[in-house]
């Protein structure tokens, strides 16, 4: 059977990558693969309850933290993990590269603690249990804060992350370059200062260059 593939969408808000998943499932729906579409935090009814909480009420890191691996948990058992395990494709806004970025470069929150919960949250579950669950791919939509900011101002009201002053989205993008410097194999750097087209571009290379995309027209 056809192994399944784990990619997840990170960036700071306002980069832009929401826009991008749907194309590159069309991509991968177009080359053959059944492709689950899902979202964090969220992606089950307790998970998506949980979102609401965590975008929405005031907490301290602490519990923003633990909230986050609780929906994350619940996300890996119900949807994530039986995917993978019947050779899907898993496609993910958001995973646990924004844990890091934004509690824990963003907040200050601990990176060791975070790395123990992590080994926790993404343990013990198909395909493989002995192993810590991790994405195949990451494309991580890399914009200047500023530029990022300037989009959002555009957008629709902000919830609690997207309220946060510019230095606080400094600490999250140097938060996301280091976790991408740790794991340069899993991490494909998307320059989203560049226009819709040149990103979907560079979004279908990096896929293409893993060998995923082979059966599409032109792949
Ligand atoms: P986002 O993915 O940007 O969704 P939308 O496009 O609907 O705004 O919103 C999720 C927010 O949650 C985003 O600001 C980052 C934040 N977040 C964390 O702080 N920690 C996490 O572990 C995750 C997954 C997200």
């Amino acid at each position: 059977m056809t192994a399944g593939v784990f990619i997840t969408f990170e960036g700071i808000d306002g980069a832009g990558k929401s826009s991008h998943i749907a194309a590159l499932a069309d991509a991968l729906r177009g080359a053959g693969r059944t492709v689950v579409l899902t979202r964090e935090p969220g992606g089950t009814p307790l998970a998506e309850r949980l979102r609401e909480l965590l975008l929405h009420e005031r907490m301290d890191a602490l519990t923003e933290v633990l909230l986050a691996f609780a929906a994350r948990r619940d996300h890996i058992v119900q949807v994530i993990a039986p995917a993978l395990a019947q050779g899907q494709v898993v496609l993910c806004d958001r995973f646990t590269d924004a844990t890091f970025a934004y509690q824990g470069a963003g907040r200050g929150f601990d990176r060791a603690a975070l790395s123990y919960l992590e080994l926790l949250a993404q343990s013990g579950c198909a395909p493989e249990p002995e192993l810590m669950l991790t994405p195949d791919l990451t494309l991580w939509f890399d914009l200047p804060p500023a530029a990022a900011a300037q989009r959002l101002a555009q957008a629709r009201a902000p919830d609690r992350f997207e309220q946060q002053p510019l230095a606080f989205f400094e600490r999250v993008a140097r938060g996301y370059a280091g976790r991408a410097a740790e794991a340069p194999r899993r991490f494909a750097r998307i320059d989203a200062a560049l226009g819709r087209e040149q990103v979907a571009a560079q979004m279908l290379a990096a896929v293409r260059a893993r060998g995923w995309l082979a059966g599409a027209a032109g792949g």
